[in-house]
């Protein structure tokens, strides 16, 4: 644990952290509309298995992040795959390491539960730093066209090696994310 990252625990969202959850997803993204498809990702049983993280700073929560459950449709055979939205860390916590952190814990226990793919929509200049690399160049299709201004927005990490490449096909979200409006143009769901 570096400088930046002492005093940070990261450990699963329960029904207790659902009032801290939300209000972190509004507050980072200063408006409802992510706190809302987080409050509906976990109503949704096609959503499942999901993993949603919670980031505490001296034990006060001030980022979340949730994957939730995805398929590859044209794989060939069943691939466990996983989506990335929303991340979100609360402005005063930013620039900490917080969102570096959740995502690596996110990804080291969906690794451990056999998860191959991880997508995310997102912004292109932050989640390379983490791993992700634009999807489509693999034949990777979002469950929506992204308009070609965003292609490097949809992103994807294997988590497993000799993956990449040898899969083609499109992502199938929980229904939830499979809303058309959630991939267009202005709206990017992590
Ligand atoms: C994006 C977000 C989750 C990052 O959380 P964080 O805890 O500040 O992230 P980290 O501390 O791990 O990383 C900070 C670094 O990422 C960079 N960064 C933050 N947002 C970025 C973005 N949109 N594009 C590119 N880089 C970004 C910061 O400039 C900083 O860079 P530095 O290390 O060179 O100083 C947070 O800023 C946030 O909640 N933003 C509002 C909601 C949002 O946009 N979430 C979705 C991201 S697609």
């Amino acid at each position: 644990m570096d400088a930046a990252t002492q005093g940070l625990e990261i450990r699963e969202a329960g029904e207790a952290d659902r009032a801290a959850v939300l209000n972190i997803e509004r507050r980072a993204f200063a408006q409802p509309e992510e706190a809302e498809l987080v409050a509906d990702l976990l109503a949704d049983p096609t959503a499942e298995p999901r993993l949603s993280l919670l980031a505490l700073f001296d034990g006060e929560p001030v980022g979340h992040i949730l994957f939730t459950a995805a398929e590859l449709e044209g794989a060939g055979r069943r691939v466990k795959a996983a989506i990335l939205a929303p991340l979100a860390v609360l402005p005063k916590a930013q620039g900490k390491g917080c969102g570096g952190a959740l995502i690596r814990e996110g990804l080291k226990r969906l690794q451990a539960e056999g998860v191959e793919l991880v997508f995310v929509l997102g912004h292109a200049d932050y989640y390379p730093r983490h791993g992700f690399v634009p999807a489509l160049p693999h034949g990777l299709e979002a469950p929506h066209p992204i308009p070609p201004e965003h292609h490097d927005a949809w992103m994807v990490q294997a988590l497993k090696e000799d993956v990449l490449g040898m899969l083609r096909g499109t992502v199938r979200p929980a229904k939830t994310l499979a809303r058309p409006e959630l991939w267009r143009e202005d709206e990017e769901p992590a």
